[in-house]
């Protein structure tokens, strides 16, 4: 264990075993035209070993995107770093994220490329806190659903650190 992690709550070989499976529901429901959108910076650990397990031909981009802003709870406010984006026309884009906290992130970058004419919009989150969230909306994928607690490792920071952790953990109180 790390310094500074409590417990290990999805250890690194679950983890890895899941992504086998959310790669396959993905490519169940088609294989063309697909593009994959990584929210960085927290998603960047998770969709690399994702679309890595998508043998087919796909685009991939990056957002640039941030609600925490380094806190332990979203601020509310999405902000879109990047200056310009993608050109969405005709794909299947697959928003990836690391989690589904108050779900303001994945909405409103759906809606954004929705509207920016994509083909269709779906969504795949590592983790997804059970609780109610702030929009009305859902994503297609989920890797695991996980109590409304902080957590850190596999993309994840509190204050821009442990992202590198092969796992999802629970700080202990000495670290916050
Ligand atoms: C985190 C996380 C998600 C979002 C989820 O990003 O990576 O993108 O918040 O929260 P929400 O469902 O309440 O909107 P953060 O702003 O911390 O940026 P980061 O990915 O660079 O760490």
């Amino acid at each position: 264990m790390h310094e500074g992690v409590e417990k290990i709550l999805v250890s690194e070989e679950v983890v890895q075993h899941r992504i086998d499976g959310l790669a396959k529901e993905i490519l169940v429901k088609g294989e063309d035209n697909i593009m994959i959108v990584v929210l960085l910076k927290g998603a960047l650990v998770f969709a690399a070993d994702l679309f890595r397990r998508m043998p087919v031909m796909l685009d991939l981009e990056c957002l640039n995107v941030s609600s925490y802003h380094g806190g332990m709870e979203s601020s509310g406010v999405v902000k879109f770093l990047d200056t310009t984006m993608p050109n969405f026309d005709g794909k299947r884009v697959i928003v990836v994220d690391d989690i589904y906290d108050t779900g303001l992130t994945m909405k409103s970058v759906c809606d954004k490329i929705q509207n920016s004419g994509a083909l269709s919009v779906e969504s795949c989150v590592l983790l997804a806190k059970d609780k109610k969230h702030d929009v009305d909306y859902e994503p297609d994928y989920v890797g695991f659903t996980i109590g409304d607690e902080f957590v850190v490792g596999y993309g994840l920071d509190y204050q821009g650190k442990y992202r590198n952790l092969p796992y999802i953990g629970v700080l202990s109180e000495d670290a916050i």
